[in-house]
């Protein structure tokens, strides 16, 4: 993939004419799609679970992006799997052992991300960053769309760029939360290479245009 990429969360989607919304993505060349799990546990609310992901793979060639905000999400990888997620990400704090789910989901032959919450430092995902093939740095506290990006998250980006070349690593940063066209190109700047944008992008009026824009800030 070429980066940056745009990474719409169909979460701002209306689900009665899903098909339409992700139409919209496709038209606008879009390649990666975000899909939000939440279980009502983990974050204090629930939004859609395998079923919506295998329908928006129906609608869509592009690669789904399945962010888990689970309890237990090893109990789920191979139903999203089964479901056509192309990657998976799961949150440090939901994952005692860590390095025994970025196998699971590594197991099923696709990539593994680990997400962190805005108030995680970062030296917590350190010892698995050989291991992983993301970093979803989060920009909200998770659980509902259309929240403020949170500013500490520029410092945290530049720390992770940091962190990933003095470890020799190469996994991607994704940052997912609160991304509008004001900010999204100083996010990019400040080290995001997979910028996912729901509100942004599903509540504009005119979505292609939207995601134009976003796109064209987002180069840097
Ligand atoms: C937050 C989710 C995000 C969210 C993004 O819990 O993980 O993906 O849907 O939505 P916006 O772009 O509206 O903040
Ligand atoms: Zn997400």
């Amino acid at each position: 993939f070429e980066l940056p990429i745009l990474a719409p969360s169909i979460l701002a989607a209306d689900f009665s004419k899903l098909g339409e919304e992700i139409e919209k993505c496709n038209n606008a060349n879009i390649r990666w799609i975000h899909c939000d799990i939440m279980d009502g546990h983990f974050v204090p609310n629930i939004s859609y679970g395998p079923d919506i992901v295998e329908a928006a793979g129906r609608s869509t060639d592009a690669f789904l992006d399945v962010h888990l905000m689970i309890e237990n999400p090893d109990q789920y990888i191979e139903a999203f799997v089964e479901a056509g997620a192309n990657h998976i990400t799961v949150h440090q704090e939901a994952c005692p052992h860590l390095h025994r789910t970025v196998q699971n989901i590594h197991s099923h032959d696709i990539t593994a991300g680990i997400a962190i919450n805005p108030g995680t430092s970062l030296s917590t995902i350190t010892p698995i960053l050989e291991d992983i093939d993301m970093v979803l740095l989060m920009s909200v506290n998770p659980g509902f769309g259309g929240q403020s990006f949170i500013p500490s998250t520029y410092q945290r980006l530049q720390q992770l760029v940091q962190i990933r070349e003095q470890t020799s690593t190469n996994f991607v940063i994704e940052v997912d939360g609160g991304v509008k066209p004001h900010n999204i190109q100083k996010v990019a700047q400040a080290g995001a290479e997979i910028l996912v944008a729901g509100s942004a992008v599903f509540k504009a009026d005119d979505v292609q245009k939207r995601i134009a824009t976003l796109q064209n800030k987002a180069r840097l």
